[in-house]
């Protein structure tokens, strides 16, 4: 099988760590923003790769943003279930696996402890409803998926929590941060190589692995913990360790819902497929010293 990887979503925080450590892995990579190709149109999709005859597809593209989706479910329901319904389809027609990112938000939280891949969906809001959507239509149009659902996602680049806190730090002296939210954080270049190892592993004849996966970093934590972690580590830089006061979802209501818990158990990952993961907080060293480094955390 050819190891000529295409990546959809190219432009997003995925898409941008695989097309920074495919090459590294000495992988061809393809990678392809909205603009190159919007997975909701499905003749294009299959145009596509009848045209670019890759080895193995991931799907890094999504409507990822949890509360607008709450207005917009359209939009989201293009993206998150259409998109991959096409993808899957069109992988089909080629035989080509898909490698496909979802998401903790498929869960409504109120586990007690990690969940497992055979625990029940129940999403919150329509970017999980969607995403469950995807992963569903994913499982119905190609056997040869691999769904890896992920969580707490952040990067160097791009929109996330760890970038808005060191904004949020430099502008003030304290602030208040949800910790009645436990979840994973998980950088995207740790979640680029595991996508990039299991895409070897399939590309190179894998045949055994196929159906939903857990990925995320080691551990856990809430939102609170995770901007302490943030400014613990980025005191030196900032020059100042901000206050991080405790609220409640309830004190900072948002459109969507959001589950208490969405700790995901990656035992089924770490058996079968193995790819490397560490902690939450080694991830996060690495991206916050690209960003320090840089000097982008504004
Ligand atoms: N972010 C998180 O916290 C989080 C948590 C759990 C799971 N995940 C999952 O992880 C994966 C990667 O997320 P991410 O954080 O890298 O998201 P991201 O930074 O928002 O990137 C998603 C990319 O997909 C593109 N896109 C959206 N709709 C598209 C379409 N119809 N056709 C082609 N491209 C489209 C977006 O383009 P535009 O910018 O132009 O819309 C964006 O570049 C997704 O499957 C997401 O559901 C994310």
């Amino acid at each position: 099988m050819n190891s000529l990887i295409l990546v959809t979503g190219a432009g997003g925080q995925v898409g941008v760590e695989l097309i920074r450590r495919g090459p590294l892995r000495g992988h061809q990579i393809i990678g392809l923003a909205r603009a190159d190709l919007d997975i909701s149109d499905g003749e294009a999709v299959s145009r596509c790769l009848a045209d670019r005859r890759p080895g193995v597809v991931i799907n890094a593209a999504a409507y990822t943003a949890v509360d607008k989706a709450e207005s917009d479910e359209a939009a989201a329901q293009a993206g998150n279930e259409a998109g991959p319904a096409n993808l899957a389809r069109a992988c089909a027609e080629i035989d080509v696996p898909l490698i496909h990112i979802s998401t903790d938000y498929v869960f409504d939280g109120t586990k007690q402890g990690a969940y497992a891949e055979t625990d029940p969906v129940h999403p919150l809001g329509v970017y999980g409803i969607t995403k469950e959507a995807g992963e569903q239509r994913v499982r119905d149009a190609w056997k040869r998926h691999v769904i890896l659902r992920t969580s707490w996602v952040y990067a160097a680049h791009g929109g996330n929590f760890v970038r808005t806190m060191l904004r949020l730090g430099a502008e003030r002296d304290e602030l208040g941060v949800v910790a009645d939210q436990a979840g994973t954080p998980t950088s995207a270049g740790d979640i680029a190589e595991a996508a990039l190892s299991i895409a070897e592993q399939v590309a190179a004849g894998r045949d055994d692995a196929w159906g939903t996966y857990h990925f995320t970093a080691k551990g856990s934590t809430t939102w609170h913990g995770f901007a302490e972690e943030i400014f613990r580590r980025a005191e030196p830089v900032l020059g100042k360790r901000p206050k991080v006061n405790a609220i409640t979802t309830a004190d900072f209501p948002t459109p969507a819902r959001r589950p208490a818990n969405s700790v995901l158990d990656c035992s089924r990952i770490d058996a079968v497929l193995a790819p490397p993961r560490r902690s939450w907080q080694e991830g996060l060293a690495d991206v916050l010293s690209e960003l320090l480094e840089d000097g982008a955390q504004q």
